[in-house]
């Protein structure tokens, strides 16, 4: 089955004893990326109140339908989650779910979204293996909801058997696997830079291009739902923010320059998707120039800033530059993004096709990527994201040999 894939998590939590293990789970899956909204059942707030999942998540943990009617959480919780995960799940709980019950937020949000379900219960062995839990597993499996064995082992009170709740790295190995989602970039430190520069003439003009950034911001966006600590350094742009990862705004190249400065030692990844401006006026007026002066305004290139931190670059970190070309044949536009990545020193180019206005503001992209062994993978009219991974898969395989 092929999940949409997205960061947005719920993590509902059951009235087991487990649910205390459940604040672990919470932080590792935070660690690969994931964001996420914790929904506890009333009862198991005996167990693990509010404060700790507020504290924890950063976000409001609401269990009644009847807290923020305005917001319709029932029906939004569900809309916005990309994965629910409810663990621990006790008999009770399946069961509910199992019945299509909606009688607190959890199983509200369960009945009414479309997003991918799984549950890992957690229970004594007698009631996980009676045959009323059994038949609710069942029927839950039959419907596509992932439901993951039990660990075998010491359970709360003297005894042992099957019922244990599972570690939390067996718990996310089972949701990334259930889910199709793999944080192979967990840890990597990703600095993108997208949009254009602008590179101020006088108080009120300046020299910019069309880029809308939104290149660079599906590869940040990806990069972090990857596991990657991502920093985006961005040009003037009307795009949304992204959660959870560092967006600094800048206007002109050297502010950017300044930026990636003031990081690189500590970034693994540099992908420069920005389209910086070439060239900025020798000086910048305090005044209004008047139009009659402009033919004389005097141009001076800006630093090349790929080449610069190429140059720099340590042999474990990656640097993926682009290049917008307008040659209208493959072979041409390979050779010019070639040339190009050797005369910047990069480790690998996407070489976008800009021939006749395409790309510039589109949702989609059409190019090539290019190694500096010379590998070429071509890319015919892909969405920004999908170019985005894969474009990280090739930047992952360096980051993992460098
Ligand atoms: N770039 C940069 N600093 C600049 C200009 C460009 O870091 N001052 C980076 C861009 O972010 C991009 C790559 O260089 O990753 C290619 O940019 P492009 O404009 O295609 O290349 P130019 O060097 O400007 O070459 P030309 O315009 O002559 O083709």
């Amino acid at each position: 089955m092929n999940f949409p894939r997205g960061r947005e998590l719920v993590l509902g939590v059951g009235a087991g004893i487990a649910a205390y293990k459940s604040a672990d789970l919470l932080r590792r899956l935070q660690d690969r990326g994931f964001l996420v909204t914790v929904v506890p059942t009333p009862n198991s707030l005996n167990f693990v109140g509010k404060a700790t999942w507020e504290a924890l998540s950063g976000r409001k943990a609401q269990s009644e339908l009847w807290e923020n009617v305005s917001d319709v959480p029932h029906v939004s919780l569900g809309d916005k989650a990309n994965l629910i995960l409810v663990a621990p799940a006790t008999a009770d709980l399946i069961a509910r779910i199992a019945h299509g019950r909606a009688d607190d937020l959890l199983t509200n949000t369960i009945l009414s979204t479309t997003a991918p379900i799984v549950i890992v219960p957690a229970m004594h062995p007698k009631m996980w293996l009676n045959p009323a839990t059994v038949k609710n597993v069942q029927t839950l499996r039959d419907r596509g909801v992932f439901v993951m064995d039990p660990a075998i082992g010491r359970l709360t009170g003297s005894d042992s058997g099957v019922g244990r709740f599972p570690d939390s790295s067996a718990i996310i190995d089972f949701v990334e696997e259930s889910y199709g989602y793999c944080a192979d970039l967990l840890g990597a430190r990703v600095l993108v830079t997208a949009g254009g520069t602008r590179e101020a003439i006088d108080p009120v003009r300046f020299i910019g291009n069309r880029s809308s950034g939104k290149q660079g911001w599906a590869i940040a966006n990806q990069a972090a739902m990857r596991g990657a600590q991502v920093t985006l350094v961005l040009g003037p742009n009307s795009l949304p923010k992204i959660e959870g990862i560092e967006t600094v705004e800048i206007e002109s190249a050297a502010e950017m320059r300044d930026e990636i400065l003031a990081r690189f030692d500590d970034i693994d990844v540099l992908v420069m998707s920005a389209a910086v401006a070439d060239a900025r006026p020798v000086s910048v007026s305090d005044e209004k120039i008047k139009k009659e002066m402009l033919g004389s305004l005097l141009l001076e290139e800006n630093q090349d800033l790929l080449a610069e931190f190429a140059a720099k670059k340590r042999t474990n970190q990656v640097i993926a530059g682009f290049a917008a070309e307008t040659e209208s044949n493959h072979e041409a536009l390979v050779s010019a993004a070639k040339s190009k990545l050797a005369r910047k020193g990069a480790d690998l180019i996407y070489v976008n096709d800009v021939s006749s206005g395409k790309v510039f503001g589109s949702d989609m992209t059409s190019g090539a990527i290019i190694t500096r062994e010379g590998k070429i993978i071509p890319i015919e009219e892909v969405s920004k994201e999908m170019l985005a991974d894969t474009l990280l898969d090739q930047i992952r395989e360096r980051v993992s040999h460098g």
